[in-house]
């Protein structure tokens, strides 16, 4: 069960024990943490589980497929390089250590 930490848009930090197999929006949504809004609940068809993956992290994840790289380009805050939709990180044991931080609004 990976331990991933997202630092929240105020700088706090929740550390969450994720289940493989549970995705990094839904262990969000699960835990109440504020700024995963998630409208579409998982489809990569609303862009509001925008995350910024650390620096270190961006090359070990599974690449961004067509759809999310589309989805990506309606983010409500910044794109950057380390751009992710949670929902399309799905947990395995390699997420060990994950460092996300959520964006300003998802809005
Ligand atoms: S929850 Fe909608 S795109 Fe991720």
């Amino acid at each position: 069960m990976p331990n991933i930490t997202y630092i929240l848009a105020d700088g706090s930090k929740k550390v969450i024990d994720v289940p493989s197999g549970t995705s990094v929006m839904q262990a969000a949504v699960n835990n109440g943490i504020e700024g995963i809004v998630a409208e579409c609940g998982g489809s990569a068809m609303c862009a509001t589980c925008h995350v910024y993956v650390a620096p270190e992290w961006a090359d070990k994840l599974p690449p961004i497929n067509a759809v999310e790289e589309e989805m990506l380009e309606s983010v409500a805050c910044e794109r950057t390089d380390n751009s992710r939709l949670s929902c399309q990180l799905c947990a395995s044991p390699e997420f060990e250590g994950l460092v996300v931080t959520l964006p300003r609004t998802q809005i």
